[in-house]
């Protein structure tokens, strides 16, 4: 019975010893974390407190009051952060060989201490100066901090999209209530910390421990009551490894395992005592209860606690594209852009030949908030590296064209110097190449996608049609392949942008040799123009272009395989297969209508340069038409909205346009004209006549497109029209009897006042709140 308690003393003296070396990685960190806000390591006249930017202020305050379904994003946002603090030493050592001489390591670590309720993330990469520490993470707001307030004040769930907004680092108050950065970098020679207890302010100081990094940033998360459950080892396990999958550093987490292992010398002894009693050889665990357990000290489990390493860092580029499976392109493609969706469509290529590359192309699923109001600023579409090193992500336009820069993809070049500055890289030839095959690969991808799955070029063609659209502007090289992929709405199917020029081209009449289209701002609006009229009652198809920028398009792409494009509201329009009327008959109708078409221009001479027979009408009496050169109704309009200044180029222009006189077209069967050339012929057209032809032209005028310049007049108008239909005096008014209203009573005057002053005292108060 002796012996047996001895045995037992004796492995319970060994199992602590074993735990206690198991956890003695974590005591050290522990002595680190004593530093934090307010905590005694740190002397006053060391620190300094700076405020918040406002915005970022208020973005914090909205992390750390609000609960968040998605609160695990931080360690995705850091471990993405700490990548891209290692991506830039490794860049900078290719010109800067003692720029590991500080640290000679790449990886993060991260070790979680349930005793001091902690998460510390380190990483060995560039790390930040005392400056950088004050402006990085706090007093300058990055670009994206107000359109992210909004996007996340509108929809919680967006909080997940942080990193796109270059504010990452502040999930971390999702989880945490105090944080401290420490951060070396070469070009700082003290270690510096930042401390924020999530309020207006926050401290930077000299590192009381000194120089412990040598180079790179460490983040100690002070975690939340009700954020626990990021102290436990599976949870970061799940979430690490899935946030380090494309990561192309080793990333360590500190974790505990158990393991069987012989027993020891100081054993020995004991089992010499025990082997009296017992021959045979049995496994001890933990719990060391039963009597066999006691009998056989030859083996036993203990905790072993070290860096596990929690990703497999091949690239998934340089793998043989075979083995990649679509979840890991879809999985990389959320790593390399942050975005939370899948990605409509990617392709993946080699170059080989004059410059040897690999390359990864991603369509987004959508164009980015505001993508065509910021086009000049979209330059991340591709990040660049050179063997496996990543370069940059900033290669600008003169790579990636803009109308091209929604896609997102990755280059890793094998013949690109090494050692020479991003700047001289830039302009390496090779560069161009591997731009040029990039768009043609792009543009392949488009095509591809139109040819083999029509839902999603459906979806492509909502979001991105307006950027093809830019590059068939832009790009007289890929002009024809671009246009070939254009969809619009057309007379044979307005429901939806889904006609092709080819299947126009295809459904053509007889001798056409033009793509008839019309320009509007909507399908409901086109469907009512009398320009329409004549050319669907003889069964052609019109394309309808309701995109601001389709106006431009026709101005640049003069037609597509032979067939020129035709704008049916303007200049002089022709079928093909004009056989109506002989050259002599249209003589001769000329001549009739001449007197009436010379007294129109006299009576809208104000307007109207010219009026002319139409061939496009029907049903209306008259429309309007731009001259060849002119600008329809609905340029007008658009070129209206942007010329607000009055001294820009745009109003000049438009000064120089909207006052051009038009021309109008009248339908020579139509009864009303029939009537109106009656009248001019029998001496009858008095001023009765010419305000309704002024009437009529100002309809026209709407229905056509454009806007009237004297809406006081047209009213006016109107209403002389009606009364004379309605046998209504002229000049007689309305009699209404009209009661002048009373001033306010002394007593009303006062509480007004007393209701400004409370609102102002409340007003006051929550600005105070937000602060
Ligand atoms: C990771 O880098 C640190 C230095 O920042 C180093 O001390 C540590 O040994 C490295 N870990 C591994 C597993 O290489
Ligand atoms: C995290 O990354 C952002 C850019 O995405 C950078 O501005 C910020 O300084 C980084 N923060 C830390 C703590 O590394
Ligand atoms: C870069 O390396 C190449 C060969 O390795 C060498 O010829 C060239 O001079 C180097 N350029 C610079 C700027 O160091
Ligand atoms: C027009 O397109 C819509 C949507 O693709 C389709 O449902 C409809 O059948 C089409 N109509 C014709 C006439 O082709
Ligand atoms: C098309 O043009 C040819 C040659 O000019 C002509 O013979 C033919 O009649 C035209 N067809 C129609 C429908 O106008």
């Amino acid at each position: 019975m002796k012996g047996r308690y001895t045995l037992l003393f004796a492995l319970l003296l060994l199992l602590s010893a074993s735990f206690f070396v198991a956890r003695s990685h974590a005591t050290d960190e522990s002595d680190q974390i004593v530093l934090q806000a307010g905590g005694p390591a740190i002397k006053v006249e060391q620190s300094e407190k700076f405020e918040f930017q406002t915005e970022v202020s208020r973005l914090m305050h909205l992390i750390i009051n609000s609960l968040y379904k998605s609160r695990e994003i931080f360690l995705r946002e850091l471990i993405s952060n700490a990548s891209d603090a290692l991506d830039k030493i490794r860049f900078l050592s290719l010109t800067d060989s003692a720029a590991y001489d500080t640290n000679p390591y790449l990886n993060v670590s991260i070790v979680a201490d349930k005793a001091t309720r902690t998460l510390t993330i380190t990483d060995s990469g560039v790390g930040m100066s005392r400056k950088q520490l004050k402006e990085n993470l706090g007093t300058i707001a990055k670009s994206g901090t107000s359109e992210f307030l909004s996007a996340i004040e509108k929809d919680k769930d967006k909080v997940s999209q942080i990193g796109q907004f270059g504010v990452g680092f502040y999930s971390v108050f999702l989880v945490a209530d105090r944080v401290t950065v420490a951060s070396k970098c070469n070009d700082d020679p003290v270690q510096h910390v930042w401390i924020s207890e999530a309020v207006s302010d926050f401290t930077i100081a000299e590192d009381p421990r000194g120089n412990t990094l040598g180079r790179g940033t460490q983040i100690t998360l002070h975690i939340k009551e009700d954020a626990l459950e990021f102290l436990e080892e599976a949870t970061l396990k799940e979430l690490i490894s899935k946030y380090s999958e494309f990561i192309n550093f080793p990333i360590y987490l500190w974790a505990t395992r158990t393991e069987t292992v012989p027993v020891a010398t100081e054993e020995d002894v004991v089992e010499k005592e025990v082997s009296e009693d017992e021959d045979e050889a049995a496994v001890v665990d933990d719990e060391l209860e039963g009597e066999e357990k006691e009998k056989e000290p030859k083996t036993k489990t203990i905790e072993v606690s070290e860096f596990v390493q929690m990703n497999t860092v091949k690239p998934i580029w340089t793998r043989d594209p075979k083995d990649v499976s679509d979840t890991e392109y879809v999985e990389f493609y959320k790593a390399l852009t942050r975005d939370t969706s899948d990605p409509l469509s990617w392709a993946y290529f080699k170059g080989e030949g004059e410059v040897e590359f690999r390359a990864i192309i991603y369509v987004p699923p959508k164009a980015p908030a505001n993508y065509y109001q910021t086009l000049s600023d979209m330059q991340r579409t591709v990040r660049l590296f050179v063997k496996r090193v990543f370069i940059t992500d900033e290669l600008g336009t003169d790579f990636m064209p803009r109308w091209l820069s929604f896609i997102r993809a990755l280059v890793d070049a094998e013949d690109l110097p090494l050692n020479v500055s991003r700047e001289t890289l830039q302009k390496h030839k090779l560069l161009n190449f591997i731009s040029k095959r990039l768009i043609k690969k792009a543009i392949d991808l488009f095509h591809q996608i139109a040819k083999t799955e029509p839902d999603k070029f459906t979806d492509f063609i909502r979001e991105y049609g307006p950027a093809l659209k830019m590059g068939a502007i832009d790009s007289q090289q890929h002009r024809k392949r671009l246009t070939q992929l254009l969809r619009f709405a057309s007379s044979y199917n307005s429901s939806l942008a889904s006609i092709g020029l080819d299947d126009y081209i295809t459904r053509m009449k007889a001798n056409q040799t033009s793509i008839f289209f019309i320009t509007g701002s909507s399908v409901d609006e086109i469907e009512q123009s009398p320009f329409l009229e004549r050319l669907l009652a003889r069964g052609y198809e019109v394309i309808y272009m309701i995109e601001p920028i389709d106006e431009m398009l026709v101005q640049h792409v003069p037609g597509y395989n032979g067939k020129m494009f035709t704008n049916i509201a303007k200049g002089n329009l022709k079928f093909g297969d004009e056989k109506d009327l002989t050259v002599e008959e249209e003589k001769e109708q000329i001549e009739q209508f001449l007197p009436l078409t010379q007294w129109l221009t006299t009576v809208l001479s104000e307007y109207v340069e010219k009026v002319v027979l139409s061939k496009r009408l029907t049903t209306s009496p008259m429309a309007i038409v731009a001259s060849e050169h002119g600008w329809t109704g609905h340029m007008e309009r658009l070129m209206a909205a942007q010329a607000q200044r009055p001294d820009s180029q745009e109003a000049m222009m438009y000064n120089m346009f909207a006052h051009a006189k038009r021309i109008l077209e009248i339908n020579p069967s139509h009864p009303v004209v029939e009537r109106l050339l009656q009248r001019v012929e029998d001496g009858e057209a008095d001023d009765e006549t010419k305000e309704l032809v002024t009437v009529l032209y100002e309809t026209t005028a709407i229905r056509s497109g454009y806007t009237l310049k004297d809406l006081t007049g047209f009213t006016r108008r109107v209403e002389t029209v009606v009364r004379k239909r309605l046998g209504v005096d002229l000049k007689k008014e309305a009699e209404v009897k009209v009661e002048i209203a009373e001033e306010k009573t002394e007593e009303e005057r006062k509480k007004d006042e007393e209701t400004k002053i409370k609102a102002d005292q409340m007003v006051e108060g929550m600005s105070r709140d937000e602060l």
